[in-house]
């Protein structure tokens, strides 16, 4: 099995280029079926996630061509199948997003139930009720998602929670339903505009993407586009925390520093420096860390998908630090890798970690848990004294492309290694 070996201790400098963004790639490239017309999409990122969306397309009759490692083109004139289920698509999240956008233009389809990270019970009754409330038929059955509808009708839907999936999903199926559509108490995050924007690109007219409030009116067809991805705002936010736990300095480029809002405060409030350019943001570790709070909230709060690596941050830094995970429910299974490494952090009622800051961690070896506190538990290793080896990096893999290699260019000393004596090997070469 693939591990990543980490020698830490030394800050993190230079420059990092930010891929697209996962989160908006994925619906993008379901969405993309939604026309009979061919459709180009560029800045997707080279994860496991976008790879195996891909695949379970083809896998119906998808024409799929990989122009370059970031850009595909797509075809969804000749789908065989409106039944989407293989071993890969049940791992990912965003396999439900082909039901959105199978339902909008074939008012059919049936999708394997979603899987993805093991962050906590992940309900889809928001999809169901905004879904069912454009007059779609919706059962589950063998472990399929099954949806049917004689005709879509526009509707007025009032989400119950803030719902990332949700609003995507029903903003799709929307887009070719008759008449007008208002999603009340929708997701405002920057993928969910990013995928609004693309399908405008297409003929679609949907509003009021990163309010509140989408509306959308109905158009009979979809045709052909030619659209780049959004950086990824979590890979973004994820290298300016690698600045903050190594007392690095580095500069993440090919960023919307709009969308880092939040995460550029709490780096501030901590002690780090930050430059902002048009593209790009500096962020320089040179004081020793302080304590803050935080709690998770949908954007423009600071994102879940941040906690792990913030709680990293936090945990090295003077003072007692609160952060609240208020999204999903089971979020701090890192926590106990981190107290390995000699962090002083007690969770409480699942949702609060209290967080005394100690002056450094000590290398140990580490299991990624999930996708993002995999990634926030390489920060650590790379902030910690000695060796760490960090165990079930495929979960890393789903979201972030060449994260050693983005890492080692920075001057990070991580390898994956796959073996007892490629360890030893590694141990060796970097004494
Ligand atoms: C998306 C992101 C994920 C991010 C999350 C929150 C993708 C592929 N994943 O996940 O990385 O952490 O947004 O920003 O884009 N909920 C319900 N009923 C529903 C739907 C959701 O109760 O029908 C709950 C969930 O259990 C969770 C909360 O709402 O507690 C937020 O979930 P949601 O915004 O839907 O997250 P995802 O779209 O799954």
């Amino acid at each position: 099995m693939e591990q990543y070996a980490i020698k830490g201790g030394n800050p993190l400098v230079g420059e990092v280029e930010i891929g697209g963004a996962k989160n908006a790639a994925l619906p993008i490239i379901a969405a993309s079926v939604m026309t009979d017309d061919t459709v180009y999409i560029d800045n997707i990122p080279d994860v496991r996630d976008t790879q195996v969306l891909l695949k379970a397309m083809e896998n119906i009759g998808v024409f799929v061509k990989h122009e370059n490692r970031h850009k595909v083109t797509i075809n969804g004139a000749n789908i065989h199948s409106l039944v989407v289920d293989d071993e890969y698509i049940r791992k990912i999240r965003a396999s439900y997003y082909l039901i959105g956008a199978l339902l909008g233009k074939y008012k059919h389809a049936e999708v394997a139930l979603p899987g993805g990270c093991d962050i906590g019970c992940r309900a889809i009754d928001q999809h169901i009720k905004g879904f069912r409330a454009l007059g779609t038929e919706v059962y589950i059955e063998h472990g399929l998602i099954k949806t049917r509808a004689k005709r879509l009708v526009g509707s007025h839907i009032y989400m119950d929670i803030v719902s990332v999936g949700a609003t995507i999903n029903v903003m799709m199926a929307a887009v070719l339903a008759e008449g007008r559509t208002i999603i009340e108490n929708a997701a405002k995050e920057p993928h969910v505009v990013d995928l609004a924007n693309f399908l405008n690109s297409m003929g679609a007219e949907i509003k009021g993407a990163g309010t509140d409030v989408i509306r959308i009116r109905g158009v009979q067809k979809l045709h052909g586009s030619d659209y780049t991805i959004i950086p990824d705002q979590i890979e973004a936010g994820t290298f300016m925390f690698a600045a903050a736990v190594t007392k690095g300095d580095i500069v993440v480029k090919n960023v919307i520093p709009k969308h880092l809002e939040s995460i550029s405060a709490k780096l501030t409030e901590i002690g780090c420096e930050l430059k902002e350019a048009d593209d790009c943001i500096r962020v320089v570790s040179s004081k020793p860390l302080v304590h803050t709070h935080v709690k998770t909230l949908p954007y423009p709060g600071f994102p879940t998908d941040m906690q792990p690596q913030i709680t990293v941050a936090l945990a090295l830094s003077r003072g007692t630090s609160i952060v609240t995970e208020s999204i999903f429910e089971n979020r701090f299974k890192y926590v106990d890798e981190l107290i390995k490494m000699g962090a002083n952090i007690k969770v409480e009622g699942g949702d609060t970690a209290i967080i005394d800051g100690v002056p450094k961690y000590s290398g140990a070896t580490l299991a990624a848990p999930d996708l993002r506190a995999g990634a926030a538990l390489v920060l650590a290793a790379l902030a910690a004294e000695g060796l760490s080896v960090v165990e079930d990096i495929h979960y890393i893999a789903r979201g972030y492309e060449d994260f050693h290699l983005k890492l080692q260019n920075l001057g990070a000393q991580i390898e994956v290694v796959n073996s007892e004596r490629e360890l030893q090997r590694f141990k060796l070469k970097v004494g």
